[in-house]
């Protein structure tokens, strides 16, 4: 049965398996890692799918003999190793005994032919201490049915004007995969993205959000984008926390745009405190839920 957040160590219906394609390591805990996209795979950008990972078919584990004794999972599975991945046949049902399965969101283009993702690495997490170790080559399994609200097409009043996209961490991940389609920029007369990271190594994707208005919305919406580093003193922009922003007005001096309950489309997306506390922040200076199509503000809580 699914827990709170959609997570669970079975799933029961349309597990693929995908094949790792690329990893991208931004720090320590910090990993993107794109896999292969199952012919008729559809999402809309901003939603989430689950993800499955077994220590079997992730090549340290199969590898690896120090790793085999931190997960037991990998005791006895020499002969199913990583040399087996990706040779199931494709009628044969998968064995999801031993999987663990988390949401993700996804944070590649609908257009892509790929699907990517922006991953954490909690050291004792029972998926990402797994993840951690992927390499191209490995398999996930990825459940093909999307979910989530966290998209474009929940906003009906106000009518679209301004869209604001505030992350911290791997919250950013909808968000690029938004900014990544053509109608948002068509849509938005205004498009601002903040994003909050720890350190300024932790703010990933810094090239792609450069280019990432020339590829998508040329002479589209205007775009700002502010990032945050909240933990390093000697850091030469922005330190303040997303509600902190709001509460004193910087935010919108800082963007040179009102956060306005008439034309303002909010996002947020990540760490759930900061969600609650921006939601009240915002909710203080008269913006509203979105509800029904109706309303300002639209969230994703990550844990
Ligand atoms: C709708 C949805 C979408 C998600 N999308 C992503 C995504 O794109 N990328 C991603 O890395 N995670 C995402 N998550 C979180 C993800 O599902 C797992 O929680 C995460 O992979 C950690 O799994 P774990 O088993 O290692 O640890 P868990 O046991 O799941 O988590 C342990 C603790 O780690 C912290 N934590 C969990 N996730 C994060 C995170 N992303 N950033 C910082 N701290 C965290 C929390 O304190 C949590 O209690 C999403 C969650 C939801 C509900
Ligand atoms: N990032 C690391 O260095 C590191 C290292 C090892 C393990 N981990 C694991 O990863 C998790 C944290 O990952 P993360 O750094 O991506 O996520 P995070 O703790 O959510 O921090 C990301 C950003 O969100 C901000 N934030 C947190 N709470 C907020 C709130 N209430 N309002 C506004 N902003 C808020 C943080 O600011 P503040 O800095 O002000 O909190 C930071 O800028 C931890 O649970 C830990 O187990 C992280």
């Amino acid at each position: 049965m699914m827990q709170k957040n959609g997570q669970d160590n079975m799933s029961d219906d349309k597990s693929i398996r995908v094949k790792v394609i690329e990893v991208t390591r931004w720090a320590p805990t910090l990993l993107s890692f794109k896999v292969t996209r199952p012919d008729g795979f559809k999402f809309t950008a901003g939603q989430f799918v689950r993800l499955g990972i077994h220590g079997k078919d992730l090549q340290y584990f199969a590898q690896n003999h120090d790793a085999k004794l931190i997960t037991s999972e990998t005791q006895g599975d020499e002969a199913q190793g990583h040399e087996a991945q990706g040779h199931e046949a494709q009628d044969k049902p998968i064995d999801l005994d031993g999987y663990v399965f988390r949401p993700y969101s996804v944070a590649s283009s609908p257009y892509d032919e790929f699907i990517e993702f922006f991953s954490v690495v909690i050291p004792e997490g029972e998926f990402t201490s797994k993840v951690n170790h992927i390499q191209v080559g490995d398999s996930l399994l990825l459940n093909t049915t999307p979910f989530g609200y966290l998209t474009l097409a929940r906003y009906q009043l106000p009518l679209p004007n301004d869209l604001w996209l505030l992350a911290t961490g791997t919250g950013l991940a909808p968000f690029l995969s938004i900014l990544k389609t053509i109608d948002v920029w068509q849509q938005y007369q205004r498009i601002i993205l903040v994003y909050s990271a720890r350190t300024s190594q932790e703010l990933a994707y810094q090239a792609q959000i450069s280019s990432i208005k020339s590829i998508y919305g040329d002479n589209g919406a205007a775009f700002v984008f502010l990032p945050i580093v909240t933990r390093e003193a000697d850091y030469a922009g922005e330190k303040a926390r997303i509600p902190n922003l709001i509460l004193s007005g910087k935010l919108t001096e800082l963007v040179g745009q009102k956060l306005d309950k008439e034309r303002s489309h909010v996002m947020l997306c990540g760490n759930p405190q900061m969600v609650e506390d921006t939601k009240e922040a915002l909710k203080s200076i008269g913006l509203t839920m979105n509800r029904r199509g109706e309303g300002n503000i639209a969230v994703e809580n990550y844990w």
